[in-house]
């Protein structure tokens, strides 16, 4: 049965079984020296690429990065601000997964006539600047148990806002999946405090991929797999509340990312699913492929009403984009893996500065057609591994031709890393390949101007150059991505790699 519980009970149902809420402190003693840390401080003597994974100082960073070929192109200004776990460890004990790391936003600004700047800040939340004064982790994260936690009043207490960012009607916000979108001054990249939609709904799960309609309307959701359920969120182009709902019968998978048409709020549930409330949280899952991956199309102007479709097993982070069809027939592209296993183990691992073949990550771009009445196909591009696919902003929801994602061969984290540009029509791709001495980050295509056909822009992008011992920010032009950068800057300092971004033009 769907539900629409008004908005207190929405609260008090998300409090009370949300699995990381209303949790009592963990008292256990850290007997002796951290392992993880230990392993993690012994690989980083030899291996530069543990500077993706490495603690960023606590006052932030600010650069000049050096100009090392081309200038910027005419027409292109603006700041690529970014989002990525940034502290691992305090105290000399290391979190024990990726996810876990606080949020550290980032701005490359780039103006013409002027150099290029970096600014980096922590974001700071309770949990943030509690932890900084203790000199200690004081909470549980999605993925580690740091000894002696306090109790939690609910998810914002372990929010880590490192996932994403975005800017609404001109406030940034820095993006989690478990609870508060964080505000941050454009400028300085201060914390101002939790974004409060509207009343009742402080601390409700805003995840960190909203998609915004051609007309401005943003869309979101936010998990509640105890309850089976979801948050969605409907917002203005100004940021104003117009609706959130709680909307039950939904499988209680990590549902991370999700698509728009212009019709439809698009879910895919993948198998790893809830299994009771563990700490920590991550443990709440398990790999279930006994049941089939669920496509659930929520319609827009009813969410009561909605299509589901039942896929083979498997997971998923991201998804590139949706569009549909006059007959209701769905087109979704999606960065799908086997197994979530990357999630589970490979996130990890990375941890311990040695990473596994599950670290490498299995997902690869596929091409999912749902028709009406259940029917669907769903077809592998079986041409390397794929992540972070994006598409050009103005085609979000509409019929389009490009996703652009970060590809690789011999793995993620150790092999040849690529920017792919993937036509969905032919399954055709074009690659700059960056060798393995760099870690591609998500690319972010800005369109020449509004008139520009899709495609025709720039591409940005960051990246760790391992060689360099640093980190690079890069500008393609889309239509000629096979030939390289046009124009790249190189700090003189590596970030940690981060996750995912947003451009706002000047
Ligand atoms: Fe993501």
């Amino acid at each position: 049965m769907q539900t629409h519980p008004n908005r207190r009970d929405m609260l008090a149902l998300l409090a009370a079984a949300g699995g990381a809420a209303s949790l009592p402190g963990l008292a256990f003693a850290s007997e002796g020296a951290d392992p993880v840390y230990q392993a993690f401080e012994a690989a980083s003597r030899h291996d530069p690429w543990t500077l993706g994974f490495t603690d960023a100082p606590a006052t932030g960073l600010d650069g000049v990065p050096q100009r090392l070929h081309g200038r910027l192109p005419d027409g292109l200004a603006g700041t690529l601000y970014r989002n990525g776990p940034a502290r691992f460890s305090r105290d000399e004990w290391r979190y024990r997964h990726w996810f876990d790391g606080d949020g550290m936003v980032h701005a490359w600004h780039l103006a013409p006539g002027e150099p290029v700047t970096h600014r980096a800040r922590f974001v700071e939340t309770p949990k943030w600047r509690d932890e900084e004064a203790a000199g200690r982790f004081l909470m549980p994260t999605f993925g580690s148990q740091p000894p002696n936690t306090r109790g939690m009043r609910g998810p914002d207490d372990m929010n880590a806002a490192n996932t994403s960012v975005m800017v609404l009607d001109g406030q940034l916000m820095a993006l989690w999946e478990g609870g508060s979108a964080w505000q941050l001054d454009a400028q300085t990249l201060a914390s101002q405090g939790p974004r409060n939609w509207g009343d009742g709904l402080e601390g409700l799960p805003f995840s960190a991929h909203p998609k915004v309609d051609p007309d401005g309307t943003v869309w979101n959701f936010g998990q509640a797999p105890a309850q089976e359920a979801l948050v969605i969120w409907q917002l203005g182009r100004d940021g104003s509340l117009r609706r959130a709902e709680l909307v039950g019968d939904i499988p209680g998978g990590m549902i991370h990312d999700f698509a728009v048409t212009d019709r439809s709020l698009v879910f895919l549930v993948g198998n790893l699913r809830w299994a009771g409330p563990q700490l920590p949280y991550l443990d709440s899952f398990r790999w279930d492929d006994s049941r089939a991956m669920q496509v659930i199309a929520i319609d827009k102007s009813d969410w009561l009403q909605r299509r589901v479709w039942e896929l083979p097993p498997g997971f998923l982070f991201h998804v590139g984009g949706a569009w549909e069809d006059a007959d209701g027939t769905i087109h979704v592209d999606a960065a799908l893996s086997d197994d979530a296993r990357m999630a589970t183990i490979g996130a990890r691992d990375v941890m311990l500065g040695r990473p596994s073949p599950e670290s490498e990550g299995g997902s690869r771009m596929h091409m999912i057609t749902l028709y009406p009445g259940g029917r669907f196909e769903r077809a592998a591009f079986n041409d390397g591994g794929a992540e972070f696919p994006q598409v050009d902003p103005r085609y979000t929801g509409l019929a389009r031709r490009f996703t652009w994602h970060v590809g690789w061969s011999d793995g993620q984290v150790r092999g040849a890393s690529q920017l792919v540009e993937r036509n969905l029509l032919s399954g055709a791709t074009r690659r700059f390949d960056f060798g393995t001495d760099v870690v591609v980050e998500e690319p972010l295509f800005i369109p020449r101007d509004r008139a520009a056909e899709e495609g025709d822009g720039w591409l940005v992008h960051t990246a760790l150059n391992k060689q360099a011992r640093a980190s690079e920010l890069h500008i393609f032009e889309a239509r000629r991505l096979e030939d390289g950068p046009v124009a790249s800057w190189r700090l003189p300092y590596a970030c940690p790699l981060g996750f995912h971004g947003c451009w706002q033009a000047a």
